[in-house]
């Protein structure tokens, strides 16, 4: 199929869609990711037709084969984006070309075919249009996307596939965290890590998350919100969350991330920020930060704020950090002013209610 043809996504309407009064009563309080929208996005891939087939139709169970091979050796990717409902009334995709990118680099790694990033757009695009009454208009609210794709080949041995399905939910969510807005607290896992040089860790795929669950729920059954994960080689440097970036603030205004090296996942979000931050002339750093200076640093009053950073997360301010033998508090313990700058910053171009100096926002109408 010629990749410009991707316009032409075939829309068969959900025969029963989710009756107004009952759609409107799942947005007062969506939560995040538990309301789907009444249809979903696919294209097929094989090695001998390519992309083909790009339809939007109605949200269904799949059928799968049990030996399709993303069940056995987790060849799979994904991403997460959000649409926006605009004061306008339009809506708008927050840097859509970014995720489509990232995509590409995901199957790269785990040896699939490259959407081409039209296509990828263009799915978002078909989707959002047919479940736009899906979009949440409190504030906060936005439609979740979550493009991915599976190996769906029939076949046990271990091979990249031959057969793939890409496909995009859409869920209407509201805060990502129970209880709105506050600072996290943080586990510092001394016993799992995320990622080591050469793995997937720079990859959106579905494997790392599963084995960051063990981690997650040792954080939690140690009274914290998240954990975060150590460098695989040395135990020292900080990398990221299961599902967000960090950021640092020190007393001297600067800001600080760790360098993308291989093993962290290449956040949109935090990508915006930097840019957000270089061009208001702040100084940034992509440097390295060991977690036992964090600890030193919020003892002496020169790390003055952290906060956690994704698109389902958005920015969220970490209070709290523990380890197995030590605890400490960031700041005050609440939300720091540069924090909620930035958080401010960027759902106000997210929303359309500031400038938008790259052409981040890609509209719909
Ligand atoms: N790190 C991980 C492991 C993630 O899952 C996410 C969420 O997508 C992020 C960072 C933040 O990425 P983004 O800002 O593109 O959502
Ligand atoms: C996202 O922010 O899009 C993610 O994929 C993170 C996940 C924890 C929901």
């Amino acid at each position: 199929m010629p990749t410009d043809a991707a316009a032409a996504f075939r829309f068969e309407a959900n025969p029963a869609p989710v009756a107004a009064a009952l759609r409107a009563e799942r947005l007062i309080d969506p939560g995040f990711g538990r309301v789907f929208t009444d249809h979903m996005a696919t294209i097929h891939w094989s090695d001998t037709q390519g992309w083909h087939d790009p339809r939007v139709h109605a949200r269904a169970p799949l059928t799968m084969d049990p030996a399709s091979s993303v069940l056995h050796y987790a060849q799979e990717i994904f991403e997460g984006l959000k649409a926006y409902r605009l004061d306008d009334g339009g809506i708008a995709l927050f840097r859509p070309e970014a995720n489509a990118a990232r995509f590409r680099s995901s199957a790269r790694r785990l040896a699939m075919p490259e959407l081409p990033e039209s296509l990828f757009v263009q799915s978002l695009e078909a989707l959002v249009k047919a479940d736009a009454d899906w979009i949440p208009t409190q504030d906060g609210g936005s439609l979740y996307l979550r493009p991915f794709m599976i190996a769906s080949e029939i076949f046990l041995g271990v091979k990249p596939a031959a057969e793939y399905l890409y496909m995009v939910l859409a869920s209407s969510v509201g805060a990502y965290w129970k209880g709105g807005a506050r600072a996290i607290s943080l586990w510092v896992s001394h016993d799992y890590t995320r990622a080591a040089p050469g793995g997937t860790g720079a990859a959106k795929c579905g494997g790392n998350y599963a084995t960051s669950l063990v981690a997650q729920a040792d954080a939690i059954r140690r009274g914290c919100d998240q954990v975060v994960f150590l460098d695989a080689a040395e135990r020292r440097w900080i990398e990221e969350l299961g599902g967000m970036n960090i950021f640092f603030v020190f007393d001297d205004g600067t800001l600080r991330t760790p360098a993308l090296t291989g093993t962290i996942l290449p956040g949109i979000t935090r990508d915006s920020i930097l840019t957000l931050a270089r061009a208001q002339g702040l100084r940034v750093e992509e440097e390295p930060y060991a977690v036992e200076d964090w600890r030193a640093d919020a003892a002496s009053g020169r790390l003055v704020e952290s906060f956690a950073c994704g698109t389902a997360a958005v920015v969220t301010p970490i209070g709290q950090v523990s380890g197995p033998d030590y605890a400490f508090t960031i700041g005050t313990g609440a939300t720091g002013q540069t924090t909620q700058r930035i958080l401010d910053q960027l759902t106000a171009l997210q929303r359309a209610r500031a400038p938008d100096p790259h052409g981040w926002l890609h509209r719909l109408d």
